[in-house]
């Protein structure tokens, strides 16, 4: 179903505007979380959102996502629409993953079942047929891009951190997504495999021109894996500019005098 409609869909020059946020205010428990934020993610690209713990990076995923609807301002996606119509908000969210923080998978199922749930939506969900063999193989494919084919029947209750993460990559990738968001996906991970993981999302940019957001808490990981950077600052963008211009005053602004201390 999403593979179809993405399939239909004319490729877009890399660059060109993907979402658009303009003025938009999210409030959560009460509080203002992103205030009259406006922000133009860009196709084909690797963007890494940063800032301090709780200053509402995740928060802003779900806004990207549709998950999380603001109480003002509009988000627009290419092709699609503004997010408020339910049925451009059904439309983006076929052609987007998420890959959470906290991983959200299921312990009791295998890994390759795991990844194979990235791709529910093209079936009934009470099917209780066999996955066809070509969902299995594209599953199988996933695991393999993050290096865990070998553990594809292995319970996820017993991966360790850093292969569970690696399992939600894979769901979020099994997708073919046009927008790629990923929440920490790295945070568990040791540097050799972020270095490997960071190739195979590079190569889906590249091949595919799919879009990617990715909230980095480690800087070094941002300015080496992203082309455009975002720091957000007190419920505003501080930061919007390429990864090499990430310098000292603008991590300043988003992290404040001690850049070292936070995360
Ligand atoms: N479900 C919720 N209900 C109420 N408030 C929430 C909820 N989730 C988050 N918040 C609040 O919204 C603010 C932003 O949270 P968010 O999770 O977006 O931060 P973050 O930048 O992702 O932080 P971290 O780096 O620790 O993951 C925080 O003040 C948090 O307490
Ligand atoms: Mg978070």
């Amino acid at each position: 179903m999403g593979e179809q409609v993405l399939r239909s869909l004319p490729i877009q020059p890399a660059g060109t505007p993907l979402v658009d946020l303009d003025g938009v205010t999210v409030r959560r428990g009460g509080a203002v979380v992103l205030r009259d934020l406006s922000l133009r993610i860009r196709r084909g690209r690797v963007t890494a959102l940063v800032g301090r713990s709780g200053v509402g990076k995740t928060t802003l995923l779900g806004v990207l996502n549709g998950l999380i609807r603001p109480v003002a301002g509009t988000v627009t996606v290419a092709g699609v629409g503004v997010l408020d119509d339910p049925a451009a908000l059904a439309r983006h969210r076929e052609r987007t993953a998420t890959v959470f923080q906290d991983h959200a998978l299921i312990d009791r199922l295998s890994a390759l079942d795991n990844v194979l749930l990235g791709l529910a939506d093209t079936r009934h969900p009470l099917s209780p047929l066999p996955w066809p063999a070509a969902q299995r193989r594209q599953a199988a494919e996933a695991l393999d891009a993050v290096g865990l084919l070998a553990h594809a029947g292995t319970r996820t209750a017993h991966l360790s951190g850093g292969e569970r993460q690696r399992v939600g990559i894979a769901r979020a990738l099994v997708r073919h997504p046009d927008l790629l968001l990923g929440d920490e996906p790295f945070a568990s991970v040791d540097p050799a495999l972020v270095a490997h993981l960071g190739r195979t999302v590079r190569r889906a940019v590249e091949s595919r021109g799919i879009t990617v957001v990715l909230v980095l808490h480690q800087i070094e990981t941002a300015v080496a894996l992203a082309d455009h950077i975002v720091g957000l600052a007190d419920g505003r963008v501080v930061y919007d500019g390429p990864a090499g211009g990430f310098d000292t005053a603008a991590r300043a602004a988003v992290f404040g005098a001690r850049p070292t201390l936070v995360d």
